[in-house]
């Protein structure tokens, strides 16, 4: 059956759209449908126009410096961007798929526009070197927005801090209760944590400020090109410094991903803190009205659906950082097409950090806390045990170990009398260790107990203001 059907459309085939105006050159027929809808990218690279343009220019600039293409015919080719770039800025562009991606979408319109003066824009370039170049612009882009949302959130965790800076909360380790901190310390954690991202992205984006352009297809040019002055034009230090590389390195994107991927974890691990936080159960935070949700059936729920959402899209971020490296990993030097896919996943883990980013700023700017319910929780779980153990060692001079296990048996007391340590007697004490004096008992509150630790990086109140004060002169 099917070899009858292929046979009669053999004789019979299906017809071809004509090949393409800009490498058609070789071909008598066009792509089938399949291969222009696996082949094109312009649903997703049109994000790409103004990079493109940007670049177009850049080059069509130097092109006429260096007397590769007459300043008539560059003018022309000038002003005809200008055109293409008002249009797709008005949504007046038609896109097409027939024509693959943003390069000859704009190509195609220029020829359109300007007529055959539009095919020397191409002269001593290649796509390869032109959506490196794109790209790399889009992607400078995108990491001096995360800066600015990072150094926000900073700001954010800052003031919170200063206010929480003698909040006293439990801290966990195992999310079971460890030792007193403040809340401050707490979001001075985070605060230190996106110090590193914002580094990160910073350092990536010393390393991705290097030109493509003018590496043409993959082995440099003929033509008396200036890549210099491309460079400056569109704002990088210098041009990369191998055509091969510079067509076929990614990694500007990767260390993109991987700079996201670490921050959207910070992200989620602070906001699955914000979930936990604002359960009935520890009630320690109270979501504003503009960051809850409630439920269609159950009256009383205020639900923190974004602090879930930015847990829940970190997934995607890691995801995409997966995708790329999956993708490039198999690649021999230079351009393959499986490059094309790097694109959807970079605006993609753009598109959702930016969100996370704005959503947690949002919320910790006006999350309200507790201090009373923070207070009493930080008590729980023999949470000063530690501290007693310490006036053992100070006080009495016990080796730490052996201070260890006479806290373990006063411990041990209390959970059998079902009380906390400073509500045992001095004599239950005493029954313990009998050097143990009325004074071991102020070690036992929480207050003390933060305010003892004032190490340098600790949880005392004035360590953490201490900290705030240094963040704040630029000193970290
Ligand atoms: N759309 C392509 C991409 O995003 C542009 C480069 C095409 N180069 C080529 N030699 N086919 O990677």
């Amino acid at each position: 059956m099917s070899s009858k059907s292929s046979s009669k459309d053999a004789q019979n085939p299906v017809p071809r759209p004509a090949a393409n105006a800009l490498w058609g050159g070789r071909f008598a027929a066009g792509p089938a449908d399949i291969m222009s809808r696996i082949n094109a990218s312009i649903k997703f690279d049109q994000r790409l126009f103004a990079q493109d343009i940007a670049g177009s220019r850049a080059h069509c600039e130097m092109l006429v410096a260096q007397g590769i293409v007459s300043a008539e015919d560059g003018a022309q080719i000038c002003s005809g961007l200008d055109t293409i770039l008002a249009e797709i800025n008005a949504g007046e562009f038609q896109f097409s798929e027939a024509l693959e991606d943003i390069h000859m979408n704009i190509e195609a319109r220029l020829t359109e526009l300007i007529g055959p003066a539009a095919g020397r824009l191409h002269t001593a370039r290649s796509r390869n070197d032109q959506v490196a170049t794109d790209f790399k612009l889009w992607t400078r882009d995108a990491i001096d927005a995360v800066i600015g949302q990072l150094a926000a959130l900073r700001d954010v965790l800052l003031d919170r801090a200063e206010e929480a800076a003698d909040a006293v909360m439990p801290g966990f380790t195992h999310l079971q209760s460890a030792q007193p901190v403040t809340f401050g310390h707490h979001l001075m954690a985070y605060y230190e944590m996106f110090g590193r991202d914002l580094a990160r992205f910073r350092d990536a984006r010393v390393r991705l400020n290097e030109s493509p352009l003018g590496s043409a297809a993959l082995a440099g040019t003929s033509f008396p090109i200036d890549r210099m002055a491309t460079a400056a034009a569109l704002g990088f230090d210098r041009p990369t410094r191998n055509s091969l590389d510079g067509v076929s390195d990614r990694d500007f994107a990767l260390e993109f991903l991987s700079a996201a991927a670490i921050c959207a974890t910070h992200l989620s691990r602070i906001a699955e803190e914000i979930v936990i936080w604002s359960s009935a159960q520890f009630g320690f935070v109270t979501l504003p009205d503009s960051f809850s949700t409630g439920s269609s059936i159950m009256p009383q729920k205020r639900n923190p659906d974004a602090a879930e959402l930015a847990r829940a899209k970190t997934g995607r971020i890691i995801g995409a950082l997966n995708a790329l490296l999956i993708v490039m990993k198999g690649l021999p030097l230079a351009y393959s097409k499986d490059m094309q896919e790097d694109k959807e996943q970079l605006f993609d883990a753009a598109d959702n950090l930016e969100l996370c980013l704005a959503a947690m700023g949002g919320m910790l700017a006006e999350l309200q806390f507790d201090r009373e319910k923070m207070a009493a929780a930080a008590g729980l779980g023999f949470s000063t045990a530690t501290d007693l153990a310490d006036w053992l060692v100070r006080e009495l001079n016990l080796p730490f170990r052996q201070a260890h296990h006479v806290v373990g048996e006063i411990v041990k007391l209390a959970e059998a009398r079902k009380v906390g340590l400073e509500a045992l007697r001095l004599d239950e004490l005493q029954s313990v260790e009998p050097r143990i004096t009325d004074d071991a008992r102020a070690v036992l509150s929480v207050q003390a107990s933060v305010a003892s630790r004032s190490s340098a990086g600790g949880t005392a109140p004035d360590q953490v203001r201490a900290a705030i004060a240094a963040a704040r002169r630029g000193e970290g």
